[in-house]
C-alpha cells in the first residue's frame, strides 16, 4: 500500500502516467435489435476474434445487444449483421470523449485522507482507501471497522467495513461490489451506502436497529485500478495467463455449478474467462474464506453490478427454480416497485438465468447453493437499456452517482424492512 502510494505520488510529480492508457478515440458503441441466434453467434465470434466488445452477453432471446467496435473494425462489423439483415444503431461516435466526461477523479494527484467519499466524481482506489481511514476514525457510530479480507495479485488490499450501531450480535447483511472492474457505478454505489448509514444514523435507524452491515465496495481493486489508468473498459482481474492473456473473470470463478459450464469461456483470453479451478484467483478465494466464517450471521447477500436494471436471484446455472424462488420473487418485487414508485427507474426481475443469462460460478449462486444465505440477491444498476437518464452501459454519467445511490438504497432498505 504505501509503496503503491509512493508510486503513485512520484508518477503524478513527474506528470508520467503509471502505464500509457487505451484511447477509445473513434470507437463506436452500437445497439443490434431484433436479432437472430445466428446472428448473436456470429457476434459472440467477433468477440472471440476481438473485433468487437459485448456490453451485453445476454442471451439471443432478449432481442438486443450492445457493443463496441474500433474504427478499422467497422466494415467487417457491417457486412456480418448484414448477412442478416440486422440493422444497427450506433449510439456513440467516439467513447473517447464519453469516457474523458467521466475521467475527473481519476488522477492521482489530489487525495486527501481527512474527507468522507466525494460523490461528484468517480473515486480512485487510492481515495477509497484514504476515505476509509477517515471513516475508520471517525466516531460517527459505535462500530465502524475497516478491515481487509485478502490481497490480490498485485498486492492491494480487498478493503471491507463493518457497519452497527452496537456491539450486539445482529443479523448481517453483506455487501459486495466492483467485482467487474470497469462497472464504476457498481463501486459508487456501495460507497455511497457507506456514507449514507455512517453519516446519516438517525434516517438509516431502522435498518441499523435491525442489522449489521458489512461492505466490500471494491472487490477487484486490480482491475479497478486498471479502469483507472490504462483500460476503462476491463472487466475482469489482473492475474498473467495462458498466451500472454491477463485475467478472469471473478463472477465465473466460484464453486457453484459445474466448473466452466455455461456462460463462461475456458479461453484465456476471453473477457468470461473463468479461471483454471473454482477460488483460483485471490480476490474469489478471499470473498470465500471470509464468508464461510460469517455465514451463519448473514441473512442478505447483495452483489451489485452495472448494468441494464435488473434484480436478480438463483439460480444463475440452470433454468429450474431455486427452492425459494416465489419468497425470492416476492422479496425482488418490493425493491423493484419502491423504486418504480419513487424514483421512476423501471427494473425487472427474476431469476438470473431467465432474466439475464445463465452462468455458473457466479457468487451469488455459491453464496446460496454452498452458505445457505437463502436471501441472495444481484441487481444490475444504472443507466437502464433505453441509454435516456444519463450514460451508456458501463460509462454512467458521473450526475448520475448519487441519483443511482439513491434509488438503490431506497429499493434495498424497502425489501431488507420488510
Ligand atoms: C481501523 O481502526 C482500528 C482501530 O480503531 C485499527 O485497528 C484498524 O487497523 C483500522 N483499519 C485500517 C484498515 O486501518
Ligand atoms: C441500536 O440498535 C439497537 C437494536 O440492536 C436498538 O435497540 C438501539 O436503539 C439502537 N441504538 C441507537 C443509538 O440507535
Ligand atoms: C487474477 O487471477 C489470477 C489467476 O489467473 C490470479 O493468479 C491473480 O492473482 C488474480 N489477479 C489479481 C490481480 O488479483
Ligand atoms: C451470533 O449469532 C449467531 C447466529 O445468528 C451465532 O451463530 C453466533 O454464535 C453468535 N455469536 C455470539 C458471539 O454470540
Ligand atoms: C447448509 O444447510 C444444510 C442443511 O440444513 C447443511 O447440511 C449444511 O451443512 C449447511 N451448510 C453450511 C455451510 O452451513
Amino acid at each position: 500500500m504505501h509503496s503503491l502510494v509512493l508510486l503513485a505520488a512520484v508518477s503524478a510529480a513527474f506528470g508520467v502516467p503509471l502505464d500509457e492508457p487505451k484511447k477509445f478515440t473513434d470507437y463506436r458503441l452500437i445497439s443490434a435489435e431484433a436479432i437472430t441466434a445466428e446472428c448473436f453467434r456470429a457476434a459472440e465470434e467477433l468477440e472471440g476474434r476481438g473485433i468487437v466488445d459485448l456490453w451485453s452477453h445476454g442471451a439471443p432471446e432478449k432481442g438486443t445487444i450492445l457493443f463496441s467496435v474500433a474504427p478499422e473494425n467497422y466494415d467487417e462489423v457491417k457486412s456480418t449483421f448484414a448477412r442478416f439483415g440486422t440493422k444497427l444503431n450506433i449510439l456513440e461516435r467516439d467513447l473517447q470523449k464519453l469516457i474523458e466526461k467521466d475521467q475527473i477523479g481519476s488522477t492521482y494527484s489530489a487525495y486527501a485522507s481527512d474527507r468522507p467519499f466525494s460523490f461528484n466524481q468517480f473515486e480512485t482506489y487510492e481515495q477509497i482507501v484514504a476515505s476509509l481511514n477517515y471513516y475508520n476514525k471517525s466516531n460517527l457510530l459505535p462500530v465502524i471497522n475497516v478491515f481487509s479480507i485478502g490481497q490480490t495479485v498485485e498486492k492491494r488490499e480487498i478493503y471491507g467495513v463493518r457497519i452497527s450501531n452496537s456491539t450486539a450480535n445482529k443479523s448481517v447483511i453483506f455487501i459486495e461490489c466492483g467485482i467487474h472492474a470497469r462497472e464504476w457505478a457498481s463501486t459508487s454505489t456501495c460507497l455511497f451506502i457507506i456514507d449514507r448509514l455512517i453519516r446519516f444514523p438517525k434516517v438509516h435507524k431502522a435498518l441499523l436497529d435491525k442489522y449489521e452491515f458489512h461492505i466490500v465496495p471494491s472487490s477487484n481493486p486490480d482491475g479497478y485500478v486498471y479502469t483507472h489508468t490504462s483500460n476503462r473498459l476491463w472487466r475482469k482481474n489482473r492475474s498473467r495467463q495462458a498466451r500472454g492473456c491477463f485475467g478472469v473473470d471473478l463472477n465465473r470463478n466460484f464453486r457453484a455449478g459445474p466448473h466452466c459450464g455455461v456462460g463462461t469461456s475456458q479461453d484465456s483470453c476471453s473477457d468470461i474467462f473463468c479461471g483454471t479451478a473454482p477460488f483460483s484467483e485471490p480476490e474469489t478465494a478471499a470473498l470465500e474464506r471470509y464468508i464461510s466464517k460469517l455465514h451463519s450471521r448473514i441473512d442478505y447477500y447483495v452483489s451489485l453490478h452495472s448494468f441494464g436494471l435488473m434484480w436478480m436471484f438463483p439460480y444463475s446455472h440452470t433454468h429450474d427454480k431455486c427452492p425459494d424462488h416465489a419468497d425470492l420473487l416476492r422479496r425482488a418485487k418490493i425493491g423493484v416497485d419502491h423504486i418504480a414508485n419513487n424514483f421512476g427507474s423501471k427494473y425487472v426481475y427474476g431469476p438470473i438465468a431467465t432474466t439475464i443469462y445463465d452462468v455458473t460460478g457466479s457468487s451469488i449462486d455459491w453464496a446460496y447453493m454452498t452458505q445457505n444465505i437463502t436471501k441472495s440477491f444481484v441487481l444490475e444498476l444504472q443507466p437502464g437499456l433505453d441509454f435516456q437518464w444519463g450514460g451508456r452501459g458501463f460509462l454512467l454519467d458521473k450526475s448520475r452517482i448519487i441519483p443511482t445511490g439513491l434509488e438503490t438504497l431506497g429499493g434495498l432498505k424497502a425489501m431488507w424492512l420488510s
